[in-house]
């Protein structure tokens, strides 16, 4: 298994660049599978679960090629409708293979990843969204087929604004017959860019980015060049470290008005901060006053920073109130930040954290952002801290450890001999 051995207590200081987000990456890559013909995809971030997701759309006979955060995707040789059974098993995102290979060929079957470890996962929203446009569902085991002579646009309310069923919606809408209205609609910033690829591609949607988008139908769609979006969780991780440690870190590559939930609550804190038009100064303030946090969905402030932002209100100067409404189960670095020194009562979805001095220890990461937060802690405390199951964390973040130490963080990544199974967000 690999580990991190970070030496806490250097300040960070210099520019780190930000990747393309994940997070769009995924759904960006799979629509691609859209188009008549190539498309050239720039800022692809180089991640396990973006290598992840290449090789499931090769082995279904796309053509993928790689390189320098460049994808080139020639879907004209795809013909396959269903995804590898232990490919999928292993990224989450390999359900959006649903909503694509029901829009392209009217039948799709995947595989649905396990038990996760930040809460129970289910789709429902994405089959009722299959549903309403035509779709025949069947479930067996962890298998699911979908299959559509024709879609029809259809009227859906989502109960909940889930990023993966708007997504999954859009894209099957694009193959439907006439228009397809999804309300109660997730905004997050990676559905926009998104919409974006696919209204070049030749997509007609409208109202992206509120919560009622509308899409109608087209015949084909044609391949196109696009770059993603900046990762706003990543920025947001490195200028919740450079709160803690900056002496001075600007951080590059930013979309400053995807980050005003976490910019507004750092301002509240205390935190040196100077935005320009493309990324963020940050630097550590004698003392940071404490605030309260509850993670929503965009534009509220998001779950995916809940854990690092936690690490920062360790060091606040009293107690604060961390409220976690989108997953049930996403307090399980607080074991691990305890184990540091933290002072953290949990109660149901809510965890009071006081003010502690962290101390270097062996941790784990039990989930991606979890994992972000036991480094930011590491880079913190005294001494030496050890995060087991890094792979966790190289899911998501593209070349952490370079990135902290061009800063003067002093980490190391020491390999072990036993790859740990990771499911995937
Ligand atoms: C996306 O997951 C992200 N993953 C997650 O990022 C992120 O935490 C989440 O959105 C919320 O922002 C990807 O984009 C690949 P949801 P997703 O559907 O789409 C419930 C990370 O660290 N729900 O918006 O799976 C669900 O149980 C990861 O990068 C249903 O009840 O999130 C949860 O409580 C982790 N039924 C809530 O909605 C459904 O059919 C939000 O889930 C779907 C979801």
């Amino acid at each position: 298994m690999r580990k991190f051995y970070i030496e806490g207590g250097h300040k960070l200081t210099g520019t780190v660049k930000v990747s393309g987000a994940k997070n769009a990456a995924l759904p960006i890559i799979s629509a691609s599978l859209l188009g008549s013909g190539p498309s050239l995809l720039e800022d692809i971030p180089d991640l396990k679960d973006v290598r992840n997701l290449a090789e499931i759309i090769r082995r279904m006979g796309a053509r993928v090629d790689y390189q320098d955060n460049t994808m080139e995707i020639d879907p004209r040789s795809l013909d396959q409708y269903a995804t590898d059974p232990e490919l999928a098993g292993k990224i989450r995102a390999s359900y959006y293979m649903l909503g694509v290979m029901l829009a392209r060929q009217g039948q799709a079957r995947t595989s649905l990843p396990g038990g996760c470890s930040i809460g129970n996962r289910p789709i429902d929203l994405h089959l009722k969204g299959f549903k309403a446009l035509g779709a025949e569902v069947n479930i067996n085991g962890n298998i699911v087929e979908l299959t559509a002579p024709e879609l029809t646009g259809n009227k859906i309310y989502l109960d909940y604004p889930s990023v993966g069923a708007t997504i999954n919606i859009m894209l099957a809408a694009t193959g439907a017959k006439g228009q397809t209205v999804i309300e109660n609609a997730a905004r997050e910033p990676e559905i926009v860019d998104l919409a974006n690829y696919l209204t070049v591609m030749g997509a007609k949607i409208k109202g992206v980015g509120t919560d009622v988008i509308k899409i109608t139908g087209q015949e084909a769609l044609h391949g196109e060049e696009h770059r993603i979006i900046p990762d706003r969780i990543e920025a947001g991780t490195y200028i919740i470290a450079g709160a803690l440690m900056g002496q001075d870190v600007y951080v590059k590559n930013v979309l400053v008005e995807h980050i005003k939930p976490l910019l507004a609550k750092l301002g509240e804190m205390g935190v040196e901060l100077e935005e320009d038009i493309a990324g963020v100064r940050v630097a550590a303030p004698e003392k940071l006053d404490s605030v309260d946090v509850k993670t929503l969905p965009y534009p509220g402030f998001p779950t995916d920073l809940q854990a690092q932002m936690m690490v920062l209100l360790t060091q606040a100067d009293t107690a604060s109130v961390v409220t976690e409404t989108v997953w049930e189960d996403r307090f399980k670095h607080v074991e691990e930040l305890e184990t540091m020194g933290a002072s953290i009562n949990v109660d149901d979805n809510s965890a009071l954290v006081k003010p502690a001095r962290l101390t270097g220890a062996e941790v784990e990461a039990t989930d991606l952002r979890a994992g972000a937060a036991l480094i930011l802690a590491g880079l913190k405390a005294n001494g030496v801290t050890v995060v087991e199951n890094i792979g966790h964390v190289e899911r998501g973040y593209e070349d952490i450890e370079e990135k902290l130490t061009a800063l003067g963080a002093e980490m190391e990544k020491v390999e072990g001999t036993i790859e740990s199974q990771v499911t995937t967000a």
